[in-house]
């Protein structure tokens, strides 16, 4: 069950400034498009029942490999050796950056996913409800945090925190004043650590017979961010 951070003065109480560990902030960059791999893989693991991971691990490869195209696509991963162990994906206008990539990439990513599509009929009709999801979701606010996953063994670690620090910090750069989230209820690891953040549950929805609940954090108002820019993407 989700614990609703329950007003905005409640969330910044329970989200004191963020104490950060300069090691961890330095394992972590921009995502590339040789991430893609590592990224699809962590995506799949434990994002398995989402729309995307449904449609199999090389349409997520290429997923990413597409968003990292997009001006509006702010990634960053958490590296350590080689391997990236952990990674955070946002937009700073979802909606404007799929259609964008729509436009460019549907032949590339329309192949991938019929390949698993007449394996999982269930991922079509899934498919044909992500403008509802869009609808519902909301676009008075355009920056959102999409997607993010840690291994198992990192998770409760505060490195998810880092990433999140990164992203956010960003976004307060490039003059967003809100960011969105959207997790299901019963995801318990997501929704902690929303509420730890600050953020407010601002609404739920039902999608796919699931129920979402959308978070919303003010980015000027929360003592964890500051305008930090640590992204290319222009
Ligand atoms: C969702 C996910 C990224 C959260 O990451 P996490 O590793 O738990 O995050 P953190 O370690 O930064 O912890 C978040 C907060 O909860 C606290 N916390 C973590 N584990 C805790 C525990 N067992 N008990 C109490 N508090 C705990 C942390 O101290 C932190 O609070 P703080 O920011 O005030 O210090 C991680 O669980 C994950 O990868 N899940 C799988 C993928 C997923 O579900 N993604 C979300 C959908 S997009």
């Amino acid at each position: 069950m989700i614990q609703d951070a329950p007003d905005p003065a409640a969330a910044a109480r329970l989200a004191g400034p963020f104490p950060v560990d300069p090691a961890v902030l330095a394992a972590i960059r921009p995502m590339e498009a040789r991430d893609a791999p590592q990224v699809a893989r962590l995506h799949h693991a434990s994002m398995g029942r989402s729309l995307w991971a449904r449609l199999g691990l090389p349409f997520l490869e290429t997923l990413y490999e597409v968003l990292l195209d997009s001006p509006r696509f702010l990634a960053f991963v958490y590296e350590e050796g080689a391997r990236v162990r952990g990674f955070i994906a946002g937009s700073t206008d979802t909606p404007a950056m799929y259609r964008e990539v729509g436009r460019a990439h549907t032949p590339r990513l329309a192949m991938q996913a019929a390949r698993r599509v007449w394996r999982d009929p269930g991922a079509l009709v899934l498919l044909h409800q992500t403008s509802r999801y869009f609808e519902a979701s909301g676009s008075d606010i355009p920056a959102e945090s999409l997607f993010c996953s840690f291994e198992p063994d990192l998770r409760g670690t505060r490195v998810s925190g880092h990433i999140n620090k990164v992203l956010f910090d960003d976004l307060r750069s490039r003059g967003h004043r809100y960011v969105k989230v959207t997790t299901e209820v019963d995801n318990p690891g997501s929704n902690r650590q929303l509420a730890h953040w600050g953020f407010v549950v601002d609404r739920r929805f039902t999608f796919y017979g699931k129920t979402m609940v959308r978070y919303v954090l003010d980015l000027e108002a929360s003592p964890r961010v500051e305008p930090v820019g640590r992204h290319p993407a222009v």
